[in-house]
Formats: C-alpha cells, structure tokens, sequence
C-alpha cells in the first residue's frame, strides 16, 4: 500500500508509539489545543483499517459537528499518507469505505436511536469526548463487543474541569473514592499505562506542523484568561470558573485539633442539609475563631440514600451538640428532635443563599481537616455558576454542594464582622 507520496508524509514523534499501539482497549488523549490529537488518531484509524478488515465507528456529541472535523481530517490525512485510492469517501450516508471492506461511519450522541448500529464494529473513536454525555460513553461501552476481533475505544479531548465524567472516569472521582491516575504524573511522564487504558498527554509543542504564530496566540492567553491558557495551552485539567472559597486549605487532622485548642473563645456551629435519594444528607461541624475571622470544619457526616432513623442513628454520637437543620423540612426536624437531638430549624430568608455564601466568604481563612473528604470534594474546587453572558450568578453552583447547604445553616445566626467579642453569647443559644 506504500506510495511515492510516502515521503511527504511524517508523524510527530510524540504520537509513534501510540499510533501503533493495539494492546489496549482504551486509549485516552488529552492534550491542549492544536496539540495533534486529532490528526494521529486518524492516522492510526486509517492504517489499522488498511491492515485489516475492519468497521470502526466515530463518534461526537452532535452529529452536524463530524462532517467538518473528523469526516474532513480523516480525508485530509488519507491524502498525507498518499492511501486515497484506497479509500472511498461518501456524503450520504457519510462513510468511508476502504478496498479491503474495512469501513468507517458516523454517528452523533444527539441522535442516539441509531447507535444500535454498533453491529460489527470493533474500534470506537470519542472525538472531544468531554462534550459526550457520561450516559453516551457507558452505552458505548455496553454495546461495543465484536466477537472474535480486539474492541478498542479511542478518545480523545481538550481538559475540561475536573467535574467532568471523563475525569471521574479515567483519574479520579474523590466523592466516589474512584482512584486510577493522579494527572499530575501524566503531564510529567506523558505517556502512561494503567489497566487496560493508554494515556497520552500532548500540547503543541508536541506538533511540529503549526505555525510559530499559532504558539504565540496561545501563549498570550496567560494575561488575560487563565482558564483557557491552562486548558489550550497547557492541556491540563483544572478547574474552570471563579472559586467560591479561595481561602478554603485543608489541614492534617492532629493540626487543626491543636489549632482549635489554641483559639480563646471558640464558637461552636453545626448545620445540617437533608438529602433526597439522588442528593446527600451533610453534617458539618464548625468552630470559629471570631477574633482571627477563621472557620474550622473539623468533622462531617455525609450519606445518601438514607432514611431518618438510619442517618440518627449514624449521628447519634451528636446527640447533644446543637445542629440547625434546614427548616424546609419540619417533618424530619420533628422526628430528630423525638429521638432526643438537640436539633433546631435554620433561618432562612428570600436571598438567603446569597447572602450566606457571602457571609461564608467573609472569612480570612477556612481550615478544613484532612478527614473531611466530601467537605473537601465540594468546596475545595466550588465555583460559581455563569448566566449566558458569561456573568457570574451569586448564589449558584457548578455543582450541588451539600456541605455549604449545611455550613450555611450552622452559621445562620453568626454574623463575621458585627459581632465584635461578644463571642461565647452564641455558643448553644
Ligand atoms: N503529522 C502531521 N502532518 C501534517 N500536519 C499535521 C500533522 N499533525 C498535525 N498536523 C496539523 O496540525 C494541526 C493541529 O492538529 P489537530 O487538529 O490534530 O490537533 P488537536 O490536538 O486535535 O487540536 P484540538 O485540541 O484543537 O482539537 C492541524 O491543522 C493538522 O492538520
Ligand atoms: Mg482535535
């Protein structure tokens, strides 16, 4: 199948081993922009579909997005390597037939109806992956399963934030306790093996064929949004959006322990958030050191799926520690109450969410124990929610956090700069 046109055509060096590599079942490409994750993975598509008979699927979020993008670059490529009479590229239905039978054909996750058609196919390519739905890639999963050739799934994808599934999924998911790869050690090996998954990190230093200018556009990205440089041009996961707690750190637990010890009139909150079967139930315990404008979260209660008796009994420990609970649900205040809790309805307020979260940024620093797993889960990262211009809403979330529910509620009656000294008034009013 070699050509003259052989000669003009090269790989960048960083992508060899991964376009011929076949012993995985997953290979996963995260990269930054330009970085040439794109072009090899038709490279390597291509040449495995020359080499055998094979039916390989490609497949993105929504359908109108493939025709120009990987349709068009699997056409491009098979020019590069001089393989096009090879090759039969048709529009309708959108298909790539190969002399040999091997075939590829499209598919968009908006139309997930004729996903059925995972008949034959043996190799899956997931282009921008991250902008596939967590359901979309499990289907895919389920259904892909040739029964005598190896199945591979290809994805390949920009670092969105870290609350994507397709970080949950392939590095880690802290309230899952889902541990596969630190991402840290994939930017710094950049390439790595771990199961049955081959990961590979790339950025356009990697690309030989981008302009100098190209380089230059995304390295100016660093003065005047952080986000996207650290996504375009470092090709790194991270999190995207304003933090809602910048002076959240987290502390081993023996330190902050002593830390508390330390403070002369402690303030002692707890609040409590209810959960449903699809959100948490969340206890925090706070301490505050009001004349140093610090909030210790020093230990939690986090469960889902739960019924009252059973989270009682889980928290019976606190029986007698004063817990404001979110007054939206009387009921359930009433029965802890029954069972002997020292439990009490919150305030709330219209805009008190706001004006919670507010009060809650107030202060200097928030020390969390090391022991506080999903306390740290949700708001080391928490950032705010944004409108469609891009303006950010105050008292919305990237995510549902439970903890804030209840650190909100622990602290209704807390205000952080009015009450000067007058600290232990509040402890267990
Ligand atoms: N081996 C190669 N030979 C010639 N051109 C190449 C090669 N590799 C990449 N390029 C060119 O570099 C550019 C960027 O490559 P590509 O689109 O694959 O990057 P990417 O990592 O998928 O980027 P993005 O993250 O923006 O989707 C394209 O114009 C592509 O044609
Ligand atoms: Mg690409």
């Amino acid at each position: 199948m070699m050509t003259d046109n052989q000669i003009e055509f090269a790989l960048n060096d960083h992508f060899y081993d991964f376009v011929d590599d076949w012993k995985h079942k997953f290979y996963f490409l995260v990269g930054g922009y330009g970085s040439s994750k794109s072009y090899h993975v038709a490279v390597k598509l291509i040449e495995k579909l020359l080499e055998e008979k094979r039916k390989a699927l490609v497949v993105r979020e929504v359908f109108d997005t493939i025709r120009d993008s990987c349709f068009d670059l699997l056409e491009e490529v098979a020019n590069a390597m001089g393989v096009e009479d090879y090759l039969q590229f048709t529009s309708s239905p959108m298909q790539v037939r190969f002399k040999n039978g091997s075939k590829i054909i499209f598919k968009g996750m908006d139309k997930p109806v004729k996903l059925k058609s995972l008949n034959g196919v043996s190799i899956v390519w997931i282009e921008e992956c991250s902008e596939v739905k967590y359901m979309g890639f499990k289907e895919i999963l389920g259904r892909l399963r040739h029964p005598t050739m190896s199945n591979h799934i290809i994805l390949s994808t920009n670092p969105v934030s870290k609350g994507n599934w397709c970080y949950k999924y392939f590095f880690q998911d802290k309230k899952e306790h889902v541990f596969v790869l630190d991402d840290e050690l994939l930017y710094k090996n950049r390439v790595v093996v771990i199961g049955k998954t081959y990961y590979h990190h790339s950025t356009v230093d990697d690309n030989y064929f981008v302009p100098k200018d190209y380089i230059e556009q995304l390295d100016d990205l660093k003065t005047h949004d952080q986000d996207l440089y650290r996504v375009a041009r470092l090709g790194r996961f991270g999190v995207n959006g304003r933090l809602v707690l910048p002076q959240f750190v987290v502390m081993p637990d023996e330190d902050i322990r002593a830390a508390m010890k330390a403070v002369k009139q402690p303030l002692e909150k707890n609040g409590m958030d209810f959960g449903f079967v699809t959100s948490y139930n969340a206890v925090v315990r706070m301490l505050i050191d009001h004349d140093n404008k610090i909030l210790y979260l020093y230990d939690e209660y986090y469960s889902r799926d739960k019924t009252d008796p059973e989270i009682a009994q889980d928290i019976e420990k606190w029986k007698d520690v004063l817990i404001k609970a979110d007054c939206a649900e009387p009921k359930a205040i009433k029965y802890y109450k029954q069972k002997g809790f020292r439990m009490k309805a919150c305030k709330k307020f219209q805009g008190s969410r706001e004006v919670y979260t507010k009060k809650v940024k107030r202060f200097r620093s928030i020390v969390c124990s090391d022991k506080c797993k999903n306390i740290i889960d949700e708001l080391q990262d928490l950032t705010f929610a944004v409108d469609k211009d891009g303006e950010i809403i105050e008292d919305e979330f990237n995510i549902d956090p439970h903890t804030l529910s209840a650190i909100w509620y622990g602290l209704d009656d807390y205000e952080v700069s009015d009450l000067k000294g007058g600290g232990m008034r509040t402890l267990g009013s």
